[in-house]
């Protein structure tokens, strides 16, 4: 059997699959995200090991666990675990979706190079400019990094005792020379790195190592067991979901939202503020839009209004409606795609006395569906223009919101039959390549699909005059902030 573990900004999910990878028992473990200031985001990293512990000893009850051949994780990317030489906690991990060195950031993306080589723009929430935020603001602490690993790479050390990390997390540090799959030394020095500090790189279905013999027998295996490179949560997704070439994506509405596209090469396009980042398998790469708020836009309209998500989506129906007057810009927390700014806040126009609480919520959805259409157009101008998505994540739950997007997309949105086809799954299948080395093509299939939604053609013309004045909004709004 394998195992593969998804380690969440809420919560570290754990799934065990057979040997031909079909789901045989998950479990769940939550914890929280610290927020000592106004944008800091923190985890203490032992909260994911005894979310991991607890997971394991749950899974270990099936009977399929004793026969585990392979493991490999998932992690939210871009975090920051600093290690001493002697591989202690140095300080709580900076998450990814902490904006406090944005001014390190910014300083460091213009700097000579530094989008060229890492493929980039240097994104507040990316590792490279948190390391130089700590070199001001916590100098002693910044002494003793011996190693910074991702958070998937800290899974990785205490499964195997090793540094060691995959390509997909590691494109979003800005040390990695994208294109070539190795750090870069220019990368590194421009924010005050060494390579010494880095972990090994290998593929992410690469074998990254054993499992730790005193894990073996406490968890009760007999070994070996091979852990994976492992992938950041995005690229596991489209290995859960088949996601690897050219044509092929699919669109997340999560907390935020992305849409991914795999790529038949590297095609850094760094001044749209697409990602593009190596892919968890050997030789391929993939890009993305990503929005900071999606459906999370929708959760803070519950919050204020008091009504539960689903709520405020079922009293709109199924069937889209003609952008009305109000119009929202889904900027609650920054943007990154397509405009790379972390100052930006959101907004409200075209309010009247005889708005309503579903007047909003459309906006809503239709703000965050023209924010993923800016991804799709910053896609579609580096050549790549899915034929269809796959459409994951929670967002998924409303058919008002997906037949919307479609029609804003203008593509198909194919929905995966109810089952496992996330970033946990993506993690057993490197797990389960890195012990057998079987085929990719075997092995990181596409769901089955219960339904296609399609665009509604009827909207198609007021939904691209709405779309056509979401750009300039935003610079109206950004103007008056
Ligand atoms: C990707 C990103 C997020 C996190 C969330 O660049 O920042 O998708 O990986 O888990």
């Amino acid at each position: 059997s394998y195992l593969g573990i998804d380690l969440g900004t809420s919560g570290l999910r754990a799934l065990l699959t057979d040997e031909g990878g079909t789901p045989l028992a998950s479990a769940e473990r939550h914890y929280d995200v610290q927020h000592p200031h106004p944008g800091w985001s923190e985890q203490d990293p032992e909260d994911w090991i005894a979310a991991l512990e607890g997971a394991v000893s749950e899974l270990s009850a099936h009977p399929g666990w004793a026969g585990l051949r392979g493991i490999g994780v998932a992690g939210h990317m871009h975090g920051a675990v600093c290690l001493d030489a002697s591989d202690a906690v140095i300080r709580p991990c900076i998450l990814w979706n902490d904006s406090r060195a944005h001014v390190e950031a910014a300083a460091l993306d213009g700097t000579e190079q530094v989008r060229d080589l890492s493929g980039n723009i240097v994104f507040p929430g990316f590792t490279a400019p948190k390391l130089m935020w700590m070199k001001t603001h916590e100098p002693e602490a910044f002494a003793r990094v011996a190693k910074v690993l991702l958070p998937a790479a800290y899974l990785n050390l205490y499964l195997t005792g090793e540094h060691v990390a995959d390509m997909s997390d590691s494109a979003g540090t800005s040390w990695l020379d994208t294109g070539a799959r190795d750090w870069s030394d220019v990368l590194l020095d421009a924010s005050g790195m060494r390579r010494d500090q880095m972990p090994r790189l290998v593929e992410g279905s690469e074998r990254a190592g054993d499992l730790r013999g005193d894990l073996v027998s406490r968890w009760g295996l007999s070994g070996p067991v091979a852990v994976a490179g492992g992938a950041g949560d995005n690229a596991a997704a489209a290995c859960g979901t088949g996601v690897l070439t050219e044509g092929q994506g699919f669109v997340s509405l999560g907390t935020s939202g992305v849409l991914l596209a795999a790529r038949d090469g590297y095609r850094p396009a760094a001044d749209s503020a697409l990602h593009s980042f190596c892919h968890a398998v050997p030789g391929t790469w993939y890009q993305m839009g990503v929005m900071l708020s999606c459906t999370d836009s929708l959760n803070w309209l519950a919050r204020i209004t008091g009504a539960r998500p689903a709520e405020l989506t079922a009293g709109l129906g199924e069937c889209p409606a003609a952008p009305g007057r109000v119009r929202f810009l889904p900027y609650l927390s920054g943007e990154r795609t397509p405009h790379n700014d972390a100052g930006i806040r959101g907004a409200f126009t075209g309010i009247g006395a005889d708005t309503t609480r579903d007047d909003l919520v459309r906006a809503v959805l239709e703000g965050v569906s023209f924010g993923l259409r800016d991804s799709a157009e910053a896609l579609a101008s580096v050549g790549a223009r899915p034929e269809a998505l796959l459409a994951i994540g929670g967002g998924t739950g409303s058919r008002y919101w997906l037949r919307l997007l479609a029609s804003v997309l203008g593509v198909p949105l194919h929905l995966p039959k109810a089952g496992e086809f996330g970033a946990a799954l993506g993690a057993a299948r490197l797990g389960r390549v890195a012990a057998t080395g079987e085929a990719l093509s075997g092995v990181m299939t596409a769901p089955q699909t219960d339904e296609a939604i399609e665009p509604v053609t009827s909207l198609s013309g007021a939904l691209e005059e709405a779309y056509g004045r979401f750009g300039p909004a935003y610079h109206g709004v950004r103007a008056i902030q």
